[in-house]
């Protein structure tokens, strides 16, 4: 598989990375207590975290990346941004192994992938603390009987709103129209959120992308991307 860091350059030769099973258990999109059983493969609640553990300067995180999947925007952020500690929460633990391996092996201290559903909230991150949150290409769940397993919820906004800074933004992304309508939508009608689009003067800030968001450009598959602020 092709990945390239456009910012430094990880040689990801290092890092074979192993073949990912595209279909998951949809019961790891479901919140733990909602559950009869707890089915195999479901990641740990996560309490409370000794920051130490997972950033070198022992704080917690500055950014959140929202289901971040092979790392691409994660490791990009972590080399680009040294001073920020982001922190990628992610549901497939064969892909938190990986990026924990480069982590590891580039020894970037700034950077944490967690393996954890998003669905059971974010109590274990500090309120006010987080700069930014990013949720991109994550969450297409197109077909209606689905649109339970979406994490763009009111409760998410709820807790994003709690660990959000005075003037936090959510980053989104998609390349599902329906799924931009949604969480346009969402963020509406919760009420403490604004929608802004992006324009020449207020452009994507990151100059670096996503996994997704390389499949999308080279599939000529177009997506949206915008933000909200508190
Ligand atoms: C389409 S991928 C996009 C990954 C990455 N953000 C990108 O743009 O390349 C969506 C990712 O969100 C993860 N995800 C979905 N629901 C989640 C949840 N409740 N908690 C954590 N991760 C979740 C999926 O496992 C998947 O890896």
């Amino acid at each position: 598989m092709e990945m390239k860091n456009p910012i430094i350059g990880i040689d990801f030769r290092k890092y074979p990375m192993p073949r990912v099973r595209h279909h998951v258990s949809p019961q790891l999109y479901l919140p733990l207590e909602r559950q009869r059983f707890r089915p195999t493969w479901y990641p740990p609640l996560i309490d409370q975290v000794s920051w130490a553990d997972w950033f070198a300067n022992g704080a917690g995180p500055d950014v959140l990346d929202v289901g971040c999947g092979r790392g691409g925007f994660l490791l990009d952020h972590a080399l680009a941004f040294p001073e920020m500690n982001i922190l990628g929460l992610e549901v497939r633990q064969m892909l938190v192994d990986w990026i924990s391996s480069v982590v590891r092996g580039e020894h970037l201290g700034n950077a944490h992938a967690a393996w954890y559903s998003a669905v059971n909230g974010l109590d274990f991150v500090p309120s006010g603390s987080v700069q930014y949150a990013t949720y991109l290409f994550a969450d297409p769940w197109p077909k209606k009987r689905h649109h339970k397993r979406r994490l763009f919820s009111a409760p998410f906004l709820d807790e994003l709103d709690r660990i959000l800074v005075p003037g936090g933004r959510l980053y989104l992304a998609t390349d599902v129209p329906e799924v931009a309508e949604h969480q346009r939508a969402t963020l509406v009608e919760h009420g403490r959120f604004r929608v802004v689009e992006l324009s020449e003067a207020d452009p994507w800030p990151f100059p670096f992308t996503t996994d997704q968001e390389r499949f999308c450009q080279r599939k000529q598959i177009p997506y949206t991307q915008f933000y909200a602020t508190r």
